[in-house]
């Protein structure tokens, strides 16, 4: 199957909503909690797949501004087992060349977590492989409030005109300044919508549902995406074959 898959027309950036660890572990009697502990091991098999791939960016969404409203005990497992992930897996992402990256507002998750996530960042700021993108205490809307307050002062000071605003401008004050958009958003376990990731960042993405759940998702399901992707045909608001 992954014979076929060619390294031209290969997504620069993949985004995931990694969505179902509820549903996964309610099909078998589990704890929402244990479904979140496996989708774990689906993060760590995505995260090498991509690197093996030649896939430049990866952003996975694994804590959203609106998951807060979950109940507490569930938010305070999912901020230890991003702790424990942080923690366990820098030898692997090291080995493999992946950098680690967070977007959202860091400075609003619990002490304990900021610090691991420093720790992980450092520890592979050399590598030159994967850009895996943690998305976590992430909203787009939140993002581009984010975004207009840093341009405020230097529009208060004259330090920028508003007509100098433009496109490149509002990306330059995203968390993903610098990085290319995403190419190809996949979600599992078959929710068509957003959840306000990525919302300007995805004008022109590419977007791939699956029903398979997070902690189903291994790497024959991403293989899938991206030769899907790689038949669609990317317009951008041209006509065909431009
Ligand atoms: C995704 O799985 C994980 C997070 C949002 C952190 P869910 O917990 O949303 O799983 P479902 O949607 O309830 O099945
Ligand atoms: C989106 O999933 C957030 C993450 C995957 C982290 P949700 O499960 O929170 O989204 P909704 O509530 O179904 O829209
Ligand atoms: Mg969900």
């Amino acid at each position: 199957m992954e014979a076929s898959l060619g390294q031209t027309g290969l997504p620069r950036h993949i985004a995931i909503i990694m969505d179902g660890n509820g549903r996964w572990a309610k099909s078998r009697g589990l704890t929402r909690i244990a479904g979140h502990r496996a989708g774990a091991e689906s993060v760590r098999e995505t995260v090498r797949a991509c690197g093996e791939l030649g896939i430049g960016v990866l952003t996975l969404y694994a804590f959203s501004v609106e998951n807060w409203r979950r109940p507490e005990a569930e938010v305070n497992a999912l901020m230890l087992l991003l702790r424990q992930y942080l923690r366990g897996e820098v030898s692997e992402l090291k080995k493999n060349n992946v950098r680690l990256n967070a977007i959202g507002r860091i400075g609003g998750l619990p002490k304990t977590v900021r610090a691991e996530l420093a720790r992980a960042c450092a520890a592979t700021a050399g590598n030159t492989g994967l850009l895996l993108n943690l998305a976590i205490n992430y909203g787009g809307r939140t993002e581009l409030v984010d975004a207009f307050r840093q341009l405020a002062a230097p529009l208060r000071d004259g330090r920028i005109r508003p007509e100098d605003i433009d496109e490149e401008t509002i990306g330059q004050h995203l968390y993903t300044a610098g990085l290319p958009d995403p190419d190809l958003l996949i979600r599992t376990s078959g929710e068509m919508r957003l959840s306000n990731f990525l919302l300007w960042q995805g004008a022109y993405t590419e977007i791939y549902v699956t029903d398979t759940l997070w902690p189903d998702f291994r790497r024959p399901d991403l293989v899938k995406a991206i030769k899907e992707f790689q038949k669609r045909e990317r317009r951008f608001g041209g006509v065909k074959g431009q």
